[in-house]
């Protein structure tokens, strides 16, 4: 720019350089640098600091932070690796926009976390507010109202009356899935895995919840296209990642659309699901269901308790909705990580089958004939190992004071995480890390428990906030995976190998959904 052209348009600016212009520019980059050079980037510099260590961690870009590592399909990779470079296995810091988070690679500090009453928040994203899921127990902050819902659902739905009370209708869904494989089979000469298992799961959990179960692939009265509709929506707006979140001043103009998809969403779910619990009422009005006598379903104990525990139908219409996204994929994308693993692995998946065959012979395997298949337990374990369908443990803790994790201050309001992929793909943890050996767990590894103690494999979290969910779900992995590898040979499509990849949206699915043959099997 010549000096006629800028004395001609820019008169001040030639006239009064260094004073205004270039000295605000140079304030500007020094408290970016600032911010931006603050370990953990520029959330943790806008902490108040009042004590501790410093919690190491990558600055990230100036303003977004790590932004891009939770648009990326494999965030506990990156992290994992992040947390090795900065030497923050144990507690690594780092901002998004201006949320501030800190995560665990560490067994013994993720323990703690976990375990802490002061983790026992969890950060409501807007979706899941906007979706009213802040009224159902993943969300409810930890308070009366959390207890509650944790109490009536441990009692009547968790329990165990209850998981023996539905092994029939699990074992018809497994029953259905093998008559599913056999069509598809028989029609394509090859079958898409994720497809069948999630409509099963989604029936299992529609079963114990709502007492109703759906036709999805030869379409009944619209139901259950809507239904799928519905939860595919859900899974959706729950999974993304979404600006709104993390900078506020972005959130007004709600770029993404999510807070209007939510709000829509919410209404269409609030008509299907109100008009459920009112089929459940005239129900007990007509006398058909009578409460004490009758065997019924979730919305039957929530309609029982109604009164007692002060329940209104939002409240009921949340709690019973978060139980069909909870429930259903991650059952689903872990059967179809432990299939992926069998069509790779025919020696495993012989051994499997001789186990069964040993045990069950050609009648339909039960619930109790788990017990005596240790094998095909260890084949889950080192499915759950590798491939968890929670890496960062699915949804986060949020701190609810300040804390001390060892010499390292937490500030109220960060939002804590373990990365559960990382401690399970850790040599100082397990020996030989990337390979997929269930005989670990039948040798050096056979008292891991892997329901929330041991920290070294803990896929269904620890402490309060546990999976409730978790006996129901390994009960139904462990039931259909026993059910198809009896019923078939799962072996590779030659045009469609197994592709590992992952891809971490709600869980953390297979990127290349499995297309593999199932061969049926005869039993002698
Ligand atoms: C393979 C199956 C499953 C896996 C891997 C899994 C994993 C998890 C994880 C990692 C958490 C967070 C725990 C924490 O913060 O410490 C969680 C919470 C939860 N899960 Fe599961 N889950 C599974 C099945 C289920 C099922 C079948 C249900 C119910 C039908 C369920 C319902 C829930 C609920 C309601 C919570 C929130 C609990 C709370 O915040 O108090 N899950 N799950």
């Amino acid at each position: 720019m010549s000096l006629d052209f800028k004395l001609l348009f820019f008169p001040n600016l030639v006239q009064q350089p260094i004073s205004t212009l270039h000295a605000a520019l140079a304030v500007l980059f020094v408290v970016t640098c600032f911010f931006w050079l603050s370990p953990g980037g520029l959330a943790w510099a806008l902490a108040k600091s009042v004590g501790g260590t410093v919690i190491p961690g990558p600055s990230g870009l100036p303003l977004l932070g790590l932004l891009r590592v939770f648009m990326g399909e494999t965030p506990h990779r990156v992290l994992a690796k992040l947390a090795q470079t900065f030497r923050a296995n144990k507690l690594m810091g780092f901002s998004v926009g201006l949320t501030r988070f800190v995560i665990s690679s560490d067994p013994a500090t993720a323990k703690e976390i976990l375990g802490s009453p002061d983790f026992a928040d969890r950060p409501v994203k807007e979706s899941a507010y906007e979706l009213l899921f802040h009224r159902a127990m993943g969300f409810a902050p930890y308070g009366e109202y959390w207890r509650n819902l944790r109490r009536i659902s441990s009692t009547h739905l968790f329990c165990q009356k209850r998981l023996t009370g539905f092994e029939g209708f699990r074992r018809s869904v497994g029953l259905n899935m093998v008559k599913d494989f056999k069509s598809m089979m028989g029609e394509k000469g090859h079958v898409e895995v994720k497809k069948v298992l999630h409509f099963g799961s989604l029936n299992n959990v529609m079963m114990m919840v709502f007492g109703k179960c759906y036709e999805f692939l030869n379409g009944d009265d619209g139901n259950g296209v809507m239904l799928e509709e519905l939860v595919s929506e859900g899974y959706e707006l729950l999974g993304v990642f979404n600006w709104n979140d993390h900078f506020p001043v972005l959130g007004w103009m709600d770029l993404q659309a999510v807070r209007r998809r939510c709000r829509c969403l919410a209404s269409k779910v609030n008509v299907f699901v109100g008009k459920i619990i009112e089929d459940h009422r005239v129900k007990r009005i007509s006398g058909e269901y009578v409460a004490g006598e009758t065997v019924g379903d979730f919305v039957d104990v929530l309609l029982d308790l109604e009164k007692e525990n002060k329940l209104t139908d939002s409240d009921m219409i949340a709690v019973l909705w978060e139980m069909i996204f909870r429930g259903t994929d991650t059952v689903a994308i872990l059967l179809e990580w432990v299939l992926a693993r069998m069509v790779l692995h025919p020696d495993m998946q012989a051994k499997a089958q001789g186990e069964i065959d040993e045990v069950v012979g050609s009648r339909p395997v039960l619930d109790i004939d788990i017990p005596n298949l240790p094998y095909l337990q260890c084949i889950v374990k080192e499915a759950l190992r590798l491939h968890p369908p929670g890496p960062l443990l699915s949804w986060a803790r949020l701190a609810i004071r300040d804390v001390f994790i060892g010499d390292k201050l937490v500030p109220a309001g960060t939002t804590a995480m373990v990365n559960m992929w990382a401690i399970t793909h850790n040599e100082d943890v397990w020996p030989e890390p990337d390979v997929f050996k269930p005989e670990r767990f039948m040798e050096m590894e056979r008292d891991v428990n892997i329901i929330g103690c041991d920290l070294r494999l803990a896929p269904f979290g620890a402490g309060r906030r546990v999976c409730p969910g978790k006996s129901m779900g390994l009960a139904t992995v462990h039931l259909w995976f026993a059910q198809l590898l009896q019923g078939f040979q799962w072996v590779p499509c030659e045009e469609k190998p197994v592709d590992l990849s992952e891809c971490l949206k709600l869980s953390m699915e297979m990127k290349s959904p499995l297309i593999c043959k199932a061969v049926p099997r005869v039993v002698a």
